[in-house]
């Protein structure tokens, strides 16, 4: 169906293409059925990209990303590529696309579906109902911070340097996004730093803080980062909205997808700031990553990348209704026992990637009666 829809799918590698496959499924019905069409180009990007092109992501593929109005991407990575040098590694391509496109506020939801409350490696009774919003700074930090790079000292040892730096502004425009999703949830918002040893982390610390009498209506505490990861194990529904550093954020999502049952649960939206027309340049990703061991054997969980394109509906085209109807559909083949095998428990079903996708579409179309 034509569109002005603009799509770019990037399912990368390994199980990256299984479950974007689940993507296209979805897409297809909604055409048909709800009237949405979407202007889709395809793309390579990590291993396959570097196979193809012998690096991990073109500047045509960069281009076309800049052109679209939303990424859908898969998964990177895989043990053929492990050995390469630094710059050809598959991840470059997901870390480019994040640094040229700006997507500096990366928002990862983790819930916790009533039928996977047993499929958490926590107490039922900690995580149900959970519904978290991490907020992860996804431009700065560590990972993008100069100086970097490994050297060899005069005295023959070799040194890695990375440098975890924060400019004001970097800080105030992601606690703002934090902010402004505390206020349409729980009204809370917790910062996590490490004040304690950081001077990034004190600046931290003094700008959201400043930035807070902007949002007296929420509720703003601080955590020291290692306290905020015992804290998710301990008693994570104390939490609303976390806004955290690109590194700390990069370790308490994994740890908060972990509460949801399997890191094939958890998606993500990656975006940028507003335009004059409010627009902002995004990407959806799952929070897992291309799982090798598992790849091409049809039994990847497409539920996250399912997740995160409803994320894309909601936030890059206003299609809340959609979004509602794929979040729904899975909840609802959660309940009919449906499992992928990192979900799987005791009396349930197992199904394949396939089988899982063609399931939700199924429910889909029953909740739109
Ligand atoms: C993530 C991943 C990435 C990251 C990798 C694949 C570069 O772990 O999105 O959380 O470290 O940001
Ligand atoms: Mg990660």
């Amino acid at each position: 169906m034509a569109s002005n829809r603009k799509v770019l799918m990037l399912p990368g590698d390994g199980i990256g293409i299984e479950v974007m496959n689940q993507v296209r499924v979805a897409i297809e019905w909604l055409a048909g059925k709800r009237g949405i069409g979407f202007d889709v180009r395809e793309g390579l990007v990590g291993g396959s990209a570097l196979d193809a092109h012998g690096t991990p992501l073109t500047d045509e593929t960069m281009a076309d990303a800049m052109a679209s109005d939303a990424v859908l991407f898969g998964a990177v990575g895989g043990p053929k590529w492990d050995s390469l040098p630094f710059a050809k590694k598959p991840e470059r391509g997901l870390l480019r696309l994040r640094k040229d496109m700006d997507l500096f506020a990366n928002l990862r939801p983790a819930i916790v579906f009533d039928a996977l409350v047993d499929a958490s490696t926590l107490k039922p009774e900690i995580v149900r109902g959970l519904d978290i919003m991490i907020v992860r700074e996804l431009t700065g930090g560590m990972y993008f911070g100069q100086p970097r790079g490994v050297e060899t000292l005069p005295n023959g040892e070799r040194r890695g340097v990375n440098t975890h730096v924060y400019t004001s502004g970097e800080i105030v425009r992601v606690a703002r996004v934090g902010f402004e999703l505390a206020r349409k949830r729980a009204r809370r918002l917790c910062s996590a730093e490490k004040a304690n040893v950081m001077e990034a982390g004190v600046l931290w610390r003094e700008e959201v803080t400043k930035l807070h009498a902007e949002y007296s209506d929420v509720e703003l505490t601080h955590m020291y980062a290692d306290n905020a990861a015992m804290q998710l194990v301990r008693n994570p529904k104390q939490f609303d909205v976390i806004v955290t550093d690109n590194l700390f954020g990069d370790m308490l999502s994994d740890e908060a997808a972990m509460l949801t049952g399997s890191l094939g649960m958890l998606p993500s939206a990656s975006l940028g700031a507003p335009d004059s027309h409010g627009r902002r340049r995004a990407l959806y990703e799952p929070v897992h990553g291309s799982a090798p061991d598992i790849a091409g054997k049809d039994m990847a969980n497409p539920l996250a990348m399912l997740l995160s394109f409803a994320m894309m509906l909601r936030y890059s085209f206003d299609r809340g209704d959609d979004a509602d109807l794929i979040e729904r559909a899975i909840e609802a083949v959660l309940e009919r026992k449906l499992r992928t095998a990192d979900i799987m428990q005791p009396g349930m079903t197992p199904v394949s990637t396939t089988a899982m996708g063609k399931a939700v579409v199924e429910e889909m179309a029953k909740l739109a009666g």
